[in-house]
């Protein structure tokens, strides 16, 4: 079978390889065989190939932080899992032709989702739907604010909002976006930068903003922190900048804010397995009705990973790139 693998790091599409291994084989009851037809590629894969992120030494191949295939065979024990089931990987090594699985390392998913919307529902838009659920008590009509709104995430989070009735302002980096964010359901679009809370406060009507969310960092997080209301919460989620987080202390003293992070990868390895099996019924539900923002936006095949490595980098905020290991 078929395996990205990277013998040192640097900039993917250089270090990038796909390399013929031996397929796994169940070797117990309780295994479950799953053919991988399709992965995107995130910013946290990137961020591995170049080193940002340690690799983990107990597992030199652990790469790729989803994936989406069909069972191929169980083991005698597998009860709720069968051949023929569309499944998405809770995994973390999932860029491989095959996975040898177990029940809970998995969430089998209704064919009728389809390949594409199944491969991108693990990371970002669970992330979005938690984002919007924890933080904060938000009713209808409430406020949302949110950075890097044109990143996987954040459309997943405007789409999701808006099927709540929230409102969202949603900030980005360059001009160009707003027709599409507002098509998806975003109620502002802004470009980040000086004078964020004044603006904020005109197109709002100076409305109370609880929760503001953050993929950014640096100046941009003080930016968002000016926009909430007393006693409100900014939870960040990724570091896109690269620069820490600075924030005015007065904001945290007299505004009385709160700050959060969030880590899909905890959250997946905390939560009972029954609300985890509830979240991606309920998000793969939403993808089936077109409730979630589109996902992909380019296609490869595995044979091409350097050159989806190269795509997914240049066109962050564009839609995921995804690969395949269909055969041309
Ligand atoms: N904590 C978690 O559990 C979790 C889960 C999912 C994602 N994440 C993180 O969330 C972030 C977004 O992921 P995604 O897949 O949604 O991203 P994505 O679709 O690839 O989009 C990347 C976004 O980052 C912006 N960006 C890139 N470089 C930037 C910079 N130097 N300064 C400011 N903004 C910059 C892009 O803006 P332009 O379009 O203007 O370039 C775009 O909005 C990543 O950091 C990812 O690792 C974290």
């Amino acid at each position: 079978m078929r395996q990205i693998t990277f013998p040192t790091t640097g900039r993917p599409a250089d270090v990038a390889e796909c390399v013929d291994v031996p397929d796994p084989v169940l070797t117990s009851d309780d295994q479950i065989l799953v053919r991988v037809d399709a992965f995107p590629i995130n910013p946290a894969d990137l961020l591995l190939f170049r080193g940002v992120y340690p690799r983990n030494p107990a597992n030199g191949d652990a790469l790729g932080n989803e994936a989406t295939g069909i069972v191929e065979a169980v083991g005698a024990a597998v009860r709720g899992i069968a051949p023929g089931d569309r499944v998405i990987s809770l995994r973390t090594d999932n860029w491989r032709e095959r996975l040898l699985l177990r029940e809970h390392e998995l969430i089998r998913l209704s064919p009728e989702i389809g390949r594409e919307a199944a491969a991108v529902l693990k990371v970002n838009p669970a992330t979005a739907l938690l984002l919007l659920e924890t933080y904060a008590a938000l009713s209808p009509g409430d406020w949302v604010i949110q950075n890097a709104a044109n990143s996987a995430v954040g459309r997943a989070l405007i789409a999701l909002a808006a099927a709540k009735g929230l409102r969202t302002v949603n900030i980005v980096r360059r001009q160009g976006l707003a027709d599409e964010l507002r098509a998806l359901g975003g109620d502002h679009v802004l470009l980040d930068g000086d004078d964020l809370a004044g603006q904020v406060a005109t197109l709002t009507g100076d409305a109370p903003i609880r929760l503001a969310v953050d993929a950014v960092g640096g100046a941009s997080t003080g930016r968002l922190a000016g926009c909430l209301s007393a006693g409100g919460t900014l939870v960040t989620y990724g570091a896109m900048s690269g620069d820490p987080m600075r924030i005015d202390p007065a904001r945290l003293v007299f505004g009385d804010l709160r700050l959060r992070g969030f880590w899909l990868t905890r959250y997946l390895a905390e939560t009972p397995r029954a609300d985890i099996v509830a979240l991606y019924q309920r998000l793969s539900a939403l993808a089936r009705t077109g409730a979630l923002a589109p996902g992909v936006s380019a296609r490869f095949q595995v044979s091409d990973i350097r050159a989806a490595l190269a795509h997914a980098e240049e066109t962050m905020g564009q839609g995921k790139t995804l690969v395949t290991f269909d055969r041309p």
